[in-house]
């Protein structure tokens, strides 16, 4: 059977109150849109045509999925109107699965049951029981609207009675519909509502005087069928989806000591053993080998974390594109900072207030005060002083510092690159060094301690 996907996302999202248009709005790192087109992705769809209009160019440019087509829908006249502008696209014969680009969490086990239940005949709707549906629009049914009693139609919050407001069942914007029968509804749609706007949900409706059977399942789970309308919908909607995450990942084993304040916004991987403490933010691609400990407080971003490493807590390590590496049994923090191509490797030490970036630190090398190595070459064991600093940048390029095996750099001093230090090589304290210096010798770049023995103090003159 031929399926063709529509998502709507050409809304301002008014509620949102932001000039960011509200399907690029973001949650656990994702825009609400890329979460829907991932998941479609994995349906087999012919084509999934996204229909954009509110700040289009804008959506359009930001996410990505295979066989996904724009429709631009200018004005935006309603739901009915946005799925108007797609049918040119979608195939008569087929069916086709639509979905909203602000209800992020729907899952493909469930879009595939309702593509089923459509069955190529009937209009297949995904529901929802809400204890707060306000908002929603509520499924209507026979009788005294009891589940598996026939639905009538779908009412939008803002046209329904106070009777139909106490209906629980709400609508989750998704359907299935067989094509030929969906164009024929859309080209009847009337705005004669609340909103003025032309409800794609009057389907339902069209469908039960067409006699064309109508059928609606619960979804199993309420979080995936919650739409984000407002900064507080889009804050549960996130903590649900966190809180989801996080008993997985303790399922697992992590021991997280609160899963209440853990957010993961991309990829983590772990592996045995891996503990983590309050308040840890988690982005992009992180993955933390076994026996890792993150203490409180910590953001990290495109890292590697290997066995055994401690991060302790107030470290912010951002690996950005090119990534960081943190050795087996190093030890990072408190109050770190890891940048993009900082790679440690085993037992390395990173203490307060010390920023490595695109540097390379070999086995057993420490820098633990108050220090910056960038665009470093540091081998093993060198132990590297509190307030120590390379000077990398000259104005207009960056150069490279190379500090050898068992070098001891002592406090308060600037490496002035491009600079080698040699092996075993030891630098005073508060040298300024611009030329190499050679291995195994003590090398001190200051003026001469000198002590004046028959000097007084000035007084202060009286008169
Ligand atoms: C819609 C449904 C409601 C359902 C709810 C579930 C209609 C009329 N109502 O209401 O029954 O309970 O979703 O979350 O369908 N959009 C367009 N073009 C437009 C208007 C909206 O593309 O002209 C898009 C929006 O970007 C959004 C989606 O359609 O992704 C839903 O629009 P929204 O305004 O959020 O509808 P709701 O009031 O939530
Ligand atoms: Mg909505």
């Amino acid at each position: 059977m031929m399926l063709d996907i529509v998502i709507m996302a050409a809304g301002k999202g008014t509620r949102m109150k932001s000039a960011l248009p509200k399907v690029l709005h973001k949650l656990a790192g994702q825009s609400l849109l890329q979460h829907v087109l991932g998941t479609a992705t994995g349906l087999g769809a012919a084509r999934i045509v996204t229909i954009t209009g509110h700040g289009a160019d804008r959506v359009e440019a930001a996410v990505t999925a295979p066989n996904l087509q724009f429709v631009r829908q200018m004005p935006q006249l309603g739901t009915g109107h946005a799925v108007q502008q797609a049918v040119p696209a979608l195939h008569d014969a087929g069916t086709t699965l639509i979905l909203n680009g602000d209800v992020p969490l729907i899952r493909a086990d469930t879009m595939r049951a309702l593509v089923q239940a459509c069955g190529g005949t009937r209009l297949a709707l995904l529901t929802v029981m809400l204890d707060d549906p306000s908002g929603y629009g509520r499924i209507v049914r026979e009788g005294h609207g009891h589940a598996g009693d026939a639905v009538r139609a779908i009412v939008e919050h803002k046209d329904a009675t106070p009777q139909q407001r106490t209906i629980r069942e709400g609508y989750t914007g998704m359907m299935a519909v067989p094509t030929a029968h969906l164009k024929r509804w859309l080209a009847a749609l009337k705005n004669d509502n609340a909103q003025g706007e032309y409800y794609l949900t009057d389907i339902v409706a069209a469908a039960v005087a067409d006699g064309v059977p109508v059928t609606a399942a619960l979804a199993a789970d309420e979080t995936e069928a919650l739409g984000v309308n407002s900064p507080l919908q889009l804050a549960e909607l996130e903590r649900r989806f966190q809180k989801r995450l996080a008993e997985e990942f303790m399922e697992a084993g992590v021991r997280l000591a609160d899963p209440a304040r853990f957010d993961v916004r991309g990829e983590l991987l772990t592996g045995a053993d891996v503990e983590i403490d309050v308040n840890c933010v988690f982005e992009g691609c992180v993955t933390l080998g076994d026996g890792v400990r993150i203490g409180s407080n910590c953001c990290i971003r495109n890292a590697t974390i290997a066995a055994g490493a401690v991060i302790h807590p107030f470290t912010h390590i951002d690996g950005e594109a090119l990534g960081v590496k943190v050795g087996a049994g190093s030890l990072v923090g408190p109050f770190a900072r890891l940048r993009p191509g900082a790679d440690l490797a085993e037992d390395v030490h990173i203490g307060n207030f010390v920023e490595v970036k695109n540097s390379t630190m070999a086995r057993g090398s420490k820098a633990n005060h108050l220090a910056y190595l960038g665009d470093a070459t540091v081998g093993e064991r060198v132990n590297y002083g509190a307030g120590s600093i390379t000077a990398n940048y000259d104005g207009a390029n960056k150069h490279r510092t190379i500090i050898e095996a068992d070098v001891h750099v002592g406090s308060n001093c600037v490496l002035v690159a491009p600079v080698r230090l040699g092996a075993g090589a030891t630098i005073g304290g508060g040298s300024t060094v611009t030329k190499d210096a050679p291995a195994g010798q003590l090398t001190v770049v200051r003026a001469k301690q000198v002590s004046i023995e028959a000097w007084s103090r000035p007084v202060k003159k009286r008169g």
